[in-house]
């Protein structure tokens, strides 16, 4: 049994593995690159002068294609980079304003059901169905009317990503039952609210019409070939077709029909199985012991012991259409089940949908989903289809700076009965496995992917970083993930062929390595001019081409180790090809950056501050929940709460300039 005081805290995943297949990656490589690598390999044991072959440089960085956009592609960035902090408050550079909007346990806005915030975290499981969830995340701005580009009222749906009993509860997790692990429960999953800007400044309107919450019991329809598989029935559902909730959302998408997309990233977390695990559950992180929520002691869904293919119906990417709050969600299994971290969307040349995505552990990949069919913009029903059917691809990052797709096809590179797989649903299902088959490069903890709207086939992914790369036994660096021991990450860029991203190859190279800028440690150094930054996250581009950049520093990590100095988490924009990195943001303390959405006229920028107050390891004492942060109320009798951020310019200007 665990500790009283035994909270739930995001594991430490940069110490998780669960891809240990050889795939013969490099094994294909002609050997003419493999000196290079060698070479690579060499020069960091030895701390001598490296260079990084596909390290962008200035004055080869692609060039921008100036394709039509609401807005003109900036050209510099406008603002003065702010200091690291290690403040407990957000900061924003001069004429910048930055206010909480949204805070954990806010009404979201329901009519009739408007439960106000207790500071000592006594509101009921009830009540926390109507309120904002916890550890905000990923997040889309929605205008409305629907199809309409209104700058001044919409809709934000965000994630909440997980929770804390340490400050959920004001005994922790003492006295643990099932009503505490349905609090928790309906303190994960997404919030759609209604927001708007009147003479004031921005508010969420209450009660609102379209104001929701998803939790990890409402129910949601399966979608695509892994729906009816076997191993997706359970005596709850012997079909195999609704699923109860989502969780661990992390990052998101954004469809052009107007629809949000929340990504499963570490649902593995939940799942206990005391029995011995299979090749399956092993390969996906199922946990053996009862170390972590606890919701496997009194909700035997989350025993797999109990209810073992329940794990299976998660780990999906889980499409909700906002403008609905009566819309059943669905998991669509088309696009794969892995730790998804975010889903970035785009479309092809021939207007088919395009949808790029990472797996977030040490040594997993990037995938792509292209649709079968094409998306039209006069049939948003039509279009509501399109996630359903399609092809799934892993990416293989060639040792020369080329990549291919490889599809994940049950029936064609060796995915078969042979290897395990008994049809295209069931190999969805194990995608994994299929993808290690078939040799997709490991990477660096792939994290948010962003899709340059101003250089057509031009795509950007984090890798966080990942400290186990090049260690005796684990995979080595390769051209791609050019660093052992990769305590800082990198940020990884690719170019379609002929600019199309429904092509089957590509070229890439790195944007940049994150790090510190003054180390002469080539394994810590920073490629970046200007503001230094490690562990790069939330990515994403806003209307006129900048690149921002969000970090996620473990809080065990914050502003100590090697992150001595750096401060606390941070956003940063940059243009690409400039190689200048500002630092625009810094967050409280505890707290990592995520979450990106501007408004249509890019004046109005909503970001998430994820975990205020987490101090590391696994563990909130729930009788001193202020002992890191007191962000963003500074009550003495408050407690620390993820918020959305409204970010505005005093003058009413672009964000950016
Ligand atoms: Fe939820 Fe990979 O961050
Ligand atoms: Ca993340
Ligand atoms: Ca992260």
């Amino acid at each position: 049994m665990s500790s009283p005081l035994k909270s739930v805290f995001k594991k430490e995943h940069s110490d998780e593995i669960s891809n240990h297949s050889v795939n013969p990656v490099f094994s294909e490589v002609v050997s003419a690159f493999m000196s290079r690598r060698r070479f690579l390999q060499m020069g960091m044991v030895a701390g001598a002068a490296v260079s990084f072959p596909y390290l962008v440089k200035p004055e080869n960085a692609f060039a921008a294609k100036a394709n039509p956009s609401a807005l003109s592609k900036a050209v510099s960035l406008g603002f003065t980079s702010i200091p690291v902090s290690t403040a407990d408050t957000v900061t924003v550079p001069e004429g910048y304003i930055a206010r909480p909007f949204y805070r954990w346990g806010d009404a979201v806005g329901i009519k009739g059901n408007l439960p106000e915030f207790k500071f000592d975290a006594s509101n009921t499981t009830d009540e926390q169905a109507a309120q904002a969830g916890m550890h905000h995340d990923g997040m889309a701005w929605f205008s409305l009317p629907q199809g309409k580009e209104n700058p001044a009222h919409g809709l934000l749906a965000l994630n909440h990503e997980y929770i804390d009993n340490g400050m959920l509860f004001k005994d922790g997790t003492a006295n643990w039952d099932l009503d505490k692990a349905r609090k928790g429960q309906n303190a994960m999953g997404i919030s759609v609210i209604e927001v708007k800007k009147d003479n004031v400044g921005w508010q969420v309107v209450r009660p609102s019409s379209f104001a929701r919450r998803i939790t990890v019991n409402t129910p949601m329809q399966l979608s695509g070939p892994a729906r009816h598989q076997a191993l997706m029935k359970t005596a709850a559902d012997p079909q195999g077709e609704v699923v109860l909730g989502t969780m661990q959302n992390c990052a998101n998408g954004k469809t052009p029909w107007g629809t949000y997309l929340t990504c499963e990233e570490n649902w593995s977390d939940i799942f206990v199985k005391k029995a011995p695990r299979n090749v399956l559950e092993k390969r996906y992180g199922i946990s053996d012991s009862d170390e972590s929520y606890r919701w496997n002691e009194v909700d035997e869904r989350f025993s797999v012991d109990k209810t073992p293919n329940e794990p299976n119906r998660f780990g999906w990417v889980v499409e909700i259409d906002p403008y609905d709050p009566t819309s059943t969600p669905r998991k669509h299994t088309a696009l794969g089940r892995f730790k998804h971290e975010g889903a970035a969307v785009t479309l092809a040349g021939d207007n088919r949908v395009v949808v790029y995505m990472g797996d977030d552990q040490k040594f997993e990949y990037i995938y792509k989903f292209i649709s079968e069919n094409k998306y039209d913009p006069g049939d948003r029903k039509a279009n509501m289809q399109l996630l359903e059917s399609g092809t799934l691809y892993v990416a293989r990052f060639n040792d020369d700076g080329s990549g291919d797709w490889l599809p994940l096809i049950f029936g064609e590179n060796g995915l078969d009965q042979s290897k395990g797989f008994d049809n295209q649903g069931d190999l969805l299902i194990k995608t994994r496995l299929a993808a290690d088959t078939v040799g997709a490069t490991k990477m660096d903890r792939p994290e948010w992917i962003a899709v340059d709207t101003h250089a057509k086939g031009s795509v950007y992914c984090t890798l966080t970083n990942n400290s186990d790369r090049g260690k005796e036994g684990k995979a080595p660096v390769d051209a791609a993930n050019p660093r052992a021991n990769n305590q800082f990450g990198h940020i990884m860029h690719w170019r379609e062929e002929r600019a199309d991203p429904a092509s089957a190859k590509f070229t890439w190279n790195i944007l940049v390595l994150a790090g510190r800028t003054d180390s002469d440690d080539p394994k810590a150094k920073g490629s970046m001019q200007g503001a230094e930054f490690g562990s790069p996250d939330g990515l994403s581009f806003d209307h006129r081409g900048v690149l921002w950049i969000q970090t996620d520093v473990s809080s065990s990590t914050i502003n100590k180790k090697a992150y001595e100095g750096m401060g606390n988490n941070q956003m940063i924009a940059t243009l690409p090809g400039t190689n200048e990195y500002r630092r625009f943001l810094t967050g409280p303390r505890g707290c990592e950056i995520t979450g990106i959405a501007f408004t249509p006229d890019n004046r109005t920028l909503f970001i998430n501050i994820q975990h205020p107050g987490e101090g590391g390891d696994d563990i909130t004492d729930p009788s001193n929940p202020r002992a890191i942060s007191n962000w963003p109320d500074s009550r003495s009798d408050g407690r620390p709460r993820s918020s959305t951020v409204v970010i505005t310019k005093s003058n009413g200007g672009i964000i950016g300039t």
